[in-house]
């Protein structure tokens, strides 16, 4: 009986030390210790032992539990430590790895000069001032001074939404719902998206008008000159030779357009000037008597400048870019260098 102990133990001891997984392990115990094992069935067959050896072989059956037991413990003790070193190695984090990093947004090219735009007029006490996108025939057009029929409705390729109903072809249609609806004095600027029928290497249908105006007592076309000028240096960052041409608007009387001295060649001429050294910018004059009687403003009282001009091209000029369609495409590889 004691030999087939011994023999047992020592079966269990060399199976339990190569059990290669818990599961094998779990096996093991089920069979050394459970209700079906052979120590159950050794204990049974006690009886037939010799009453003065039954201690000793009682004995020697606890101590064979005790030492499956420990057996087992240590083993699984083993296979865990295994099994976690597995999963550690498995899942190993790279500390040393370069990071994704983070892409941090910024602003368009085109949102930074109106910002830039409006930080300066709101330096001179210009307000700033929206309107609609979608303007009709009166706004846009008549209360300006143009009336039905009038060529200078041909002048702007209009896109048309309905018999009365059209995109605003420039800012002017938000200076009459200003002065509409505030007395004067007024001095405001009105930035946003106008539209015309016209697409090219600087042209896109929808661009960016910025119009000022400024309506008070004894205003005079030497205040446009000023305010022109001290726009164009701060924008520029620096001196920069203008000149106004006289010119037509039926809104403003008399009416000028002011042009830069070239921003590439610094008027030698270059084929951004088409080699006369200048760059047209601005377009602006003496608000027209008809326009403020339209809105219901004293002629006899009040004058008034406006000026208007796409800062999408001040953006291209600013920048040294000349296409102006690569500020509305949305390639990233463009945009990220502002
Ligand atoms: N509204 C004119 C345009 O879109 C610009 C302008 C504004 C001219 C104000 C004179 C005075 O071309």
């Amino acid at each position: 009986m004691l030999e087939n102990i011994q023999a047992l133990l020592a079966q269990a001891t060399e199976e339990i030390k190569h059990a290669s997984d818990l599961n094998q392990l779990n096996t093991y115990r089920v069979h050394y210790l459970g209700k079906k094992s052979p120590v159950t069935e050794l204990a049974k067959e006690i009886s037939r032992v010799p009453v003065e050896d039954r201690p000793r072989v009682g004995q020697s059956l606890n101590e064979f539990k005790r030492a499956i037991q420990s057996l087992l413990t240590a083993r699984l003790d083993l296979l865990q430590s295994l099994d976690i070193e597995k999963t550690l190695a498995k899942d190993r984090i790279d500390v040393t790895l370069p990071g994704r990093g983070h892409a941090q947004g910024h602003l368009h090219p085109i949102a930074i000069t109106r910002q830039r735009i409006e930080s300066f007029f709101k330096g001179l006490g210009f307000a700033v001032v929206e309107g609609p996108e979608i303007e009709d025939d009166y706004h846009n057009f008549s209360a300006l001074n143009i009336p039905e029929n009038h060529p200078a409705r041909a002048m702007q390729d209009t896109f048309y939404v309905d018999d009365h109903l059209l995109l605003r072809t420039h800012m002017s249609p938000v200076q009459i719902r200003t002065m509409k609806n505030n007395p004067p004095p007024l001095r405001i600027i009105a930035p946003g998206r106008v539209y015309r029928r016209d697409f090219d290497v600087t042209h896109t249908p929808m661009f960016h008008q910025v119009e000022g105006l400024y309506v008070d007592h004894d205003v005079s076309f030497a205040h446009l000159k000023y305010v022109m000028q001290s726009f164009l240096n701060a924008f520029f960052e620096r001196d920069i030779p203008v000149r106004f041409r006289s010119s037509y608007f039926p809104f403003t009387e008399p009416s000028a357009e002011l042009d830069v001295q070239c921003t590439s060649c610094y008027g030698k001429g270059c084929r951004i000037c088409s080699h006369t050294g200048w760059l047209e910018v601005v377009g602006c004059g003496m608000v027209h008597p008809n326009v403020l009687k339209e809105v219901g403003i004293d002629t006899e009282v009040y004058q008034g400048f406006a000026f208007g001009f796409g800062y999408d091209r001040l953006t291209m000029l600013y920048y040294g870019v000349n296409d102006l369609r690569a500020f509305f495409e949305n390639d990233m590889r463009f945009l990220q260098q502002f």
